[in-house]
């Protein structure tokens, strides 16, 4: 028997975690949300996951593109968290932002801690979101330190929001 979906969702305000921008490309299409459903999967091979809604536009771009960058945003990058959770921007979200193009073709957000770039390796509809599994062929890193998502809020590391 399922639990009500309140109970659910207090359930999961306790889990910690990173923000990252999860970006992609179609063709001349290029897209990107915010995504905290993001784990590493293996490192040999180096295997990542992030859980997208269908209903994102999101979605609809890595289905055709078949490709994906991870960006892990840095504890500046509140603004660029909530600029790509927005859906009155999101038809100009990348153009608020510098970014440039990685090999697979998605777009590296600048100032991202680190962008993982990925090529899918699987797909696997749970619910009402999808579950990437990318293959890993690109990494780029700093040492800045993350923005965290905790509670329904913003945090970093010795200060909360
Ligand atoms: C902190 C945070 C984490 C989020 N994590 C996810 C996620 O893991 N998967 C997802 O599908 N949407 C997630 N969202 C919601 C999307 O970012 C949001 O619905 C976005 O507007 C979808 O954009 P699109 O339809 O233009 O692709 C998250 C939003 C926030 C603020």
């Amino acid at each position: 028997m399922p639990i009500d979906s309140a109970a659910f969702k207090e359930a999961l305000r306790g889990w910690a975690s990173g923000v990252t921008v999860v970006t992609s490309r179609a063709g001349k299409r290029v897209h990107g949300m915010t995504v905290s459903a993001f784990s590493s999967v293996s490192a040999e091979p180096p295997l990542v996951l992030v859980c997208a809604n269908r209903a994102s536009l999101t979605h609809g771009v890595i289905e055709d593109g078949g490709v994906f960058a991870v960006n892990i945003l840095a504890e500046h990058q509140q603004d660029v968290s909530q600029l790509f959770a927005s859906s009155e921007l999101e038809d100009s979200r990348l153009e608020r932002v510098g970014w440039t193009e990685g090999k697979t073709g998605a777009p590296l957000i600048d100032e991202a801690l680190a962008s993982l770039e990925c090529r899918v390796a699987s797909a696997h509809h749970e619910g009402s979101h999808t579950i990437y599994i990318g293959q890993v062929e690109a990494v780029h890193t700093t040492d800045a330190t993350p923005l965290l998502y905790y509670d329904g809020g913003y945090r970093s590391f010795g200060c909360d929001d």
